[in-house]
């Protein structure tokens, strides 16, 4: 009996990609990702690193084969980098296919250079302006010298380059050219997302925010020939390249366009719960099994349970100007 058969769930796709929130900690305070006043878990109900390595490498013997590490912010999980260093034995391997991480891109001066040694080629990061006063003012917290600083510093390293951003109407809408161009002159992607009703964050706001991505592409349209590319990078963004300057532009559209058929990929927050769906309540903790045994027998039966009960899709609907399949927990808690 293989214990190592592919992890396929009971819709027929193969689950290939983990995201995995080391902390839910963050050093800024998005408005559609975080309350102000956020309690954080205490230390002892995080997977510490080895169990966060364990966990990773018994996902990757069950078929995983792109592992993206994410937050709250990753990168201020202290000590993060030993647990990169030690993923890289699975890219040398050839087990993985690809470790890279989501960030907002604060701590990327300092970390640049170890993660391309620890074998990540690209990241996402996550902005969704370019003007300081509306930086602030989005993410309360963050700087946008700092982010720039850190993206600098990442593609000085070598790093590949996307650009996350949620498309905010009346926010972000009269910079749609301007983050375009800018990516352009760096050769970096570029990716917008739409609004996910996430937390208890005002429901009204993220209606009245809320950017159909079809809009945006209209837009994009009138200046650029848009063609579609079929060509996938394993998540859910769709992508067109502008024929007058070759890049690409992704569209993330769980709200215009559900990509649920394709999906790939579950979560681990960094207390071990598997989130089986995004935009789903169902999740399985991962820790209790890990930690009652030191072989992962008991873990990988667990793991097996729970994609066998991986649902079909989120409910997430703007439409009939109300918020529905509104999910309770925070976007930090998942890691997006
Ligand atoms: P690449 O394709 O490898 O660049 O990664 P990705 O787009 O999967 O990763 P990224 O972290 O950049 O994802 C961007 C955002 O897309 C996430 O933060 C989420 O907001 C959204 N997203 C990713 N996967 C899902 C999903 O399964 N369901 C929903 N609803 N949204 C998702
Ligand atoms: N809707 C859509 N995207 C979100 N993100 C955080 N909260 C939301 C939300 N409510 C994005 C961030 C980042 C990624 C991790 O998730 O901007 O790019
Ligand atoms: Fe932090 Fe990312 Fe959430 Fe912003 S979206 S508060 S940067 S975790």
């Amino acid at each position: 009996m293989s214990q190592t058969a592919p992890l396929i769930d009971p819709f027929a796709r193969a689950i290939t990609y983990l995201r995995v929130s080391v902390t839910d900690r963050c050093d800024f305070r998005c408005v559609y990702c975080m309350a102000e006043n956020m309690t954080f878990l205490p230390k002892k109900e995080l997977l510490t690193l080895e169990e966060l390595d364990r966990m990773c490498s018994t996902f990757i013997r069950l078929g995983v084969r792109k592992l993206r590490i994410t937050g709250g912010e990753p990168l201020v999980r202290k000590g993060i980098m030993t647990f990169f260093n030690g993923m890289k034995r699975h890219l040398d391997s050839g087990d993985l296919d690809e470790l890279t991480l989501t960030t907002n891109g604060s701590q990327l001066a300092r970390f640049a250079d170890d993660l391309v040694a620890a074998g990540v080629r690209r990241v996402n990061v996550s902005l969704d302006t370019l003007d300081e006063q509306k930086f602030a003012d989005i993410t309360r917290w963050g700087r946008l010298k700092q982010v720039l600083a850190g993206i600098d510093a990442a593609r000085e390293a070598g790093l590949r380059i996307k650009i996350n951003a949620v498309a905010l109407k009346g926010f972000n809408e009269d910079e749609l050219f301007t983050l375009q161009e800018w990516c352009a002159a760096r050769d970096m992607d570029l990716t917008f997302i739409e609004v996910m009703p996430m937390g208890d964050l005002g429901n009204e706001d993220r209606l009245d925010q809320y950017w159909d991505l079809k809009d945006l592409r209209a837009r994009l349209g009138e200046r650029f020939t848009l063609t579609d590319l079929a060509e996938s990078s394993g998540g859910p963004a769709r992508y067109v390249r502008l024929e007058e300057t070759g890049q690409k532009i992704g569209f993330i559209t769980p709200l215009t366009h559900n990509f649920c058929e394709s999906c790939n990929r579950v979560r681990l927050t960094c207390t071990g719960e598997l989130y089986m769906c995004l935009g789903q309540e169902d999740m399985a903790d991962l820790r209790a099994p890990l930690r009652a045994s030191a072989k992962d027998d008991l873990l990988e039966d667990a793991i097996r349970k729970a994609i066998s009960l991986k649902p079909k899709g989120h409910d997430f609907d703007y439409s009939r100007q109300a918020v529905d399949g509104q999910m309770s927990r925070h976007m930090s808690h998942t890691g997006g």
